[in-house]
């Protein structure tokens, strides 16, 4: 199985052996840690985590699953205001440096492209947790693992992605994972000025996935066995009204959940704003409270695979 230096794309992962093989790894960590037994497997090593972006999960469950495996972490959760960056240090620099002190970089950061950048120079694995409206790999693997184990299977299921098309990083990393998987279904489902970007439908029709666009979720979730809501992204809109026009463009509450099938889930990266009512949380269907836990474990799947 191929073994990776960085994560800087999803679509990278483009064997579905290597995906089942860290499903089982992240399986295994969450049994080894609900019987308080995991491996010291990453003693002496650090993970440095520089987010120039805010971030609860991302960073937070780097942090515990390098920790949790025995690591040590160098934390900067605000690199944009309070690292050498804002006396005009370039990030190949940056990067330079932290890596002599680090054994692998997690990256967060505002411009596409960033994560890759640093991989090209970083002598130690450099992991994209999320750049702009790039990609969010990690994010992404932690959602197909939450998809199995919550339908067994992702083969033939119906993907419902709902919102912020355009600027969501981490639909663009899922849908290069959904690709591997045998006839899957996706329906976008955006405001017109928040479609998914013509490359990655091009990725899709190269590939042989079916997709349909529209822009109502009725008609559309209903049929879905993944129903996947994501937040507008208020922070890449170059103009406050353009925001307003389309932020609540759709709001799942009770009654729109019901609509769903039966055994459909509902998941979303996090954090929601209006997106979601709180009164679904106790709905049968909701995931994305299992989904933000997933991602610890995928999380320390990825580091052992990177560093173990
Ligand atoms: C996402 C992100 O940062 O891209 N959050 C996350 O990492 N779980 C989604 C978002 O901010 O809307």
């Amino acid at each position: 199985m191929e073994r990776f230096k960085h994560i800087i794309s999803a679509r990278q992962f483009d064997d579905p052996a290597l995906l089942d093989h860290l499903f089982s790894e992240a399986d295994e960590m969450q049994r080894l840690d609900a019987a308080r037994n995991l491996p010291d497997l990453l003693h002496g090593r650090i993970l440095a985590t520089l987010f120039y972006e805010p971030s609860t999960r991302t960073r937070f469950s780097f942090e515990a699953a390098m920790q949790k495996l025995g690591g040590g972490v160098l934390t900067a959760e605000n690199m944009r205001d309070s690292s050498s960056a804002t006396k005009g240090e370039t990030i190949a620099d940056t990067i330079r440096i932290v890596s002599g002190y680090a054994d692998a970089i997690a990256i967060r950061h505002y411009e596409q492209g960033t994560a890759a950048e640093a991989a090209r120079i970083s002598p130690v694995p450099v992991i994209n947790a999320g750049d702009g409206i790039g990609e969010h790999p990690t994010q992404a693997l932690t959602d197909v693992y939450t998809i199995q184990k919550e339908l067994g299977r992702i083969n033939g299921l119906r993907v419902a992605l709902v919102g912020d098309l355009l600027n969501g990083r981490t639909i663009h990393s899922l849908l290069p994972l959904l690709t591997l998987y045998k006839d899957v279904i996706v329906d976008l489902i955006s405001p017109w000025q928040l479609r998914l970007p013509l490359k990655h439908r091009e990725y899709l029709m190269d590939k042989g996935v079916r997709f349909h666009e529209g822009d109502k979720i009725e008609g559309a979730i209903e049929l879905a066995d993944v129903a996947y809501i994501t937040r507008v992204q208020r922070e890449r809109f170059a103009l406050p009204e353009e925001y307003e026009a389309v932020k609540d463009a759709y709001i799942i509450n009770a009654q729109v959940a019901d609509t769903l099938q039966p055994h459909a889930i509902i998941m979303h990266a996090l954090p929601r704003v209006n997106e979601i009512a709180p009164e679904v949380d106790s709905n049968a269907r909701a995931a994305y409270f299992k989904q933000a836990k997933n991602g610890l474990y995928m999380r320390m799947a990825l580091l052992k695979h990177l560093l173990g």
